[in-house]
């Protein structure tokens, strides 16, 4: 359809028919039950409250798949509907729809665009064989506290990376051609706008209060980045910001999102949101939660109908919304069309069988899988593991177990991820593997045999997600045991830890020789850990987020503010008087097995000016048999501001391809615009003085710049 039809569409809808396509309800109201393991994040209101011809209004279904099933679903609407406009269908594939990638998380420590844009592209294809058009995803939402269990969702507590994974994201999902979403491609959902991430104390839905200066500097950021991309959709955010809700928060909604960001695609509410205006005692009734949702302008309700339902008064009440309502519906139509909708509104029922688990998809998962995993201590060279080493024991709950998807895992199934155990033996047939939870479970000839442990410790894949905040981030009592039992064998051992946030390990982490973190890897988990842990691949991946010693020194992160009375020994100084100063694991921080060094540091002057970009350059150069990719990262300090600023500001990174025994080098840049901060009066600010620039965790500056 061309403009002008759409347009004439529009005018031949009723009141009705335009709410209805601003509604989105779950599909077991058209067909029974859709899905048995659909995730229900919160009650859906709809289920009783739509009957009779409204339903056949609706513009979109949330949570079902598979062709076949969206095709039952979409083909009943259509049969009852009378101006017969497709549904679309949406869903949550934020780490994979069938074949499952890491978790966000784990995916950030790539740091790899690259790494990130196929994840999506490739979830696009299952996606849409599916018969889904729009995915909630990414989440860009920045996390400096582990206790919310939304962490694993997001890409860590520095808001340029979050910014530009997110961007790179979006581009994999849309897959865009030609100016418009491609047939293998599916709408992204940027979420959850704005600063979800910053629930006071790391608990869910709780309220955000913040300086606007944070929010700009730092917090905003990453939506503000990824919006770049222009995702269809943007999803608002369940937290109040600054006492209003953000689903009726106009400054926030009209003024930033569509104001200073330009975002000018379909706004849709979380789950329930609308209703909860009521419960943040707002809105008296779904009426006035409807208007003030409506005003703020939210285009499309999610799993409750309060717009549908108060239609004819909202109208009546408040006429110039009428305009708003119009712009929506015209731009959910043109979605709609965009995607083909109108052409041919059923999904393809034989295309899941090629397209879903296919052999390119599950390698690139175990790319992913591997390039995810972080080695955070290698004392000795633990690991990887040595000739000698030809009986191995895996020990602990994850050593045997498929359950190794994480949260939000979609249609990801148990069946078709690859345990530990038998990714070990994939990795290397002379190896010969066992695996128990216990040292008591072993047999006592395998245990003397025995001349490598690894111990599997970690967070049960449900204990991180949405809904899943923690007070407490320690490893239990018993996995605690298991790591000081297998130290007194005296054989030599290394930990592998699978969790979806990072843990306080402060207590346990001498008795550590070698961890490697692999966050949850997905389907392929057991053979993308297994070779690192055998020495096939290194490891590659550096920390997005910073790991606490203890639970209570969360919120932590790297970009702190200077404070008056920096932290050291003394006790009047910021820190904590039991606790050590800084994280136990800083952001950035990743080992290999590549002994690689940087070397030929040299600048291009000493100053930065206006389009005259400062070059950094430097040598990389690998003594090791491993092909790897080193993660460089270049910050700033601002050595006099008029307002305080952070230790250290991440302005660039690289991801760079490495040779075995090869040399490299590297060029990295700053400009002007990357010294520049917002100050106290919200001006974004160059002033005139000196800047250290560092490399990495390296302690001291390998330059000094001036403005
Ligand atoms: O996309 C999600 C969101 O992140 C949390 N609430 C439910 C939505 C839809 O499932």
């Amino acid at each position: 359809m061309d403009n002008h039809q759409l347009q004439a569409l529009l005018e031949s809808m009723t009141l009705k028919e335009k709410f209805g396509q601003l509604t989105q309800i779950t599909g077991e109201l058209y067909v029974g039950k859709v899905d048995d393991e659909m995730v229900e994040t919160g009650p859906a209101y709809s289920r009783h409250m739509l009957e009779g011809d409204s339903l056949y209004t609706i513009g979109s279904v949330i949570g079902a798949s598979s062709a076949v099933m969206t095709n039952r679903i979409q083909s009943e609407y259509l049969s009852k509907s009378r101006l017969k406009i497709p549904l679309l269908f949406m869903h949550d594939a934020i780490h994979g729809y069938k074949t499952i990638f890491p978790i966000p998380l784990g995916l950030s420590c790539t740091w790899d665009e690259r790494i990130l844009r196929q994840t999506a592209e490739e979830t696009a294809s299952e996606l849409r064989a599916a018969g889904i058009h729009v995915n909630f995803s990414p989440m860009v939402d920045l996390v400096r506290d582990a206790r919310w269990g939304r962490v694993m969702e997001s890409f860590g507590e520095d808001h340029l990376l979050s910014g530009n994974l997110g961007k790179a994201m979006i581009k994999g999902y849309q897959k865009v051609r030609e100016g418009r979403i491609s047939q293998d491609g599916v709408a992204a959902c940027l979420k959850h706008f704005a600063a979800y991430g910053a629930g006071i104390g790391g608990k869910d839905y709780n309220t955000v209060d913040m300086s606007h200066r944070e929010f700009f500097d730092y917090y905003g950021k990453p939506y503000e980045i990824a919006l770049q991309e222009k995702p269809k959709f943007v999803m608002t955010a369940f937290n109040t910001f600054n006492g209003v809700p953000v689903t009726a928060n106009r400054w926030m909604l009209k003024d930033v999102l569509r104001g200073l960001y330009q975002f000018e695609d379909l706004l849709i509410s979380d789950w329930g949101a609308i209703g909860e205006l009521r419960k943040h005692r707002v809105a008296r009734d779904g009426k006035e939660a409807a208007e003030l949702a409506l005003e703020a302008g939210v285009d499309i309700e999610m799993v409750s109908t309060f717009y549908l339902e108060h239609c004819e008064d909202i109208a009546s009440r408040n006429p110039a919304l009428m305009q708003d309502v119009d712009a929506a519906v015209l731009k959910v139509l043109q979605l709609k069309n965009e995607l083909g909708l109108f052409d041919n509104p059923y999904a393809d029922e034989s295309a899941e069988e090629t397209v879903i688990l296919n052999a390119g998809s599950l390698a690139f998962a175990e790319e992913a899988g591997r390039r995810s995993c972080v080695l955070l201590k290698n004392d000795n060279d633990a690991l990887p593991l040595r000739e000698e080493h030809k009986n191995v024991i895996l020990l602990g709950s994850y050593a045997r177990t498929r359950e190794l998807l994480g949260n939000w895992a979609c249609k990801g199934k148990f069946e078709d991820a690859l345990t530990l155990e038998e990714g070990m033996r994939l990795a290397d047939a002379s190896l010969s593997v066992s695996a128990f939870e216990t040292l008591e479970d072993c047999p006592k000839d395998v245990l003397e045999r025995c001349d490598y442990f690894v111990v599997t410790i970690g967070e049960h894949w449900g204990q991180s997600g949405e809904g899943h905040s923690s007070v407490h981030l320690e490893l239990d009592e018993e996995q605690k045991r298991l790591i000081r039992a297998v130290k007194q064998t005296d054989v030599p051992y290394a930990c592998v830890c699978f969790s979806g946030r990072p843990l306080a390990l402060q207590d346990i982490v001498d008795d550590i020789p070698a961890l490697l973190w692999c966050w949850y890897p997905g389907t392929r988990a057991g053979a993308a850990v297994a070779s690192l842990i055998v020495g096939q691949s290194t490891p590659s991946g550096k920390l997005t987020m910073s790991f606490p010693r203890y639970s209570a020194q969360t919120p932590i992160h790297y970009n702190e503010y200077s404070s008056g009375r920096p932290a050291n020994a003394s006790s009047y100084s910021s820190r904590y008087q039991d606790c050590e100063i800084g994280p136990l694991f800083p952001f950035g921080h990743g080992l290999t097995y590549t002994g690689a060094t940087y070397s030929d540091f040299s600048i291009s002057g000493h100053g930065i000016k206006e389009n005259q970009d400062l070059k950094v350059n430097f040598k990389i150069r690998n003594p090791s048999r491993y092909d790897y990719s080193e993660i460089v990262i270049l910050y700033i300090e601002d050595l006099v501001s008029k307002a305080a600023r952070p230790m250290r500001e991440m302005k660039a990174y690289q991801v760079v391809d490495v040779p075995a025994y090869g040399e490299v080098n590297v060029d990295m840049s700053l400009s002007l615009e990357d010294l520049k901060y917002l100050d106290a009066n919200l001006q974004r600010t160059v002033e005139p003085g000196s800047f250290h620039i560092y490399l990495n965790d390296l302690e001291r500056p390998v330059f000094t710049i001036e403005h």
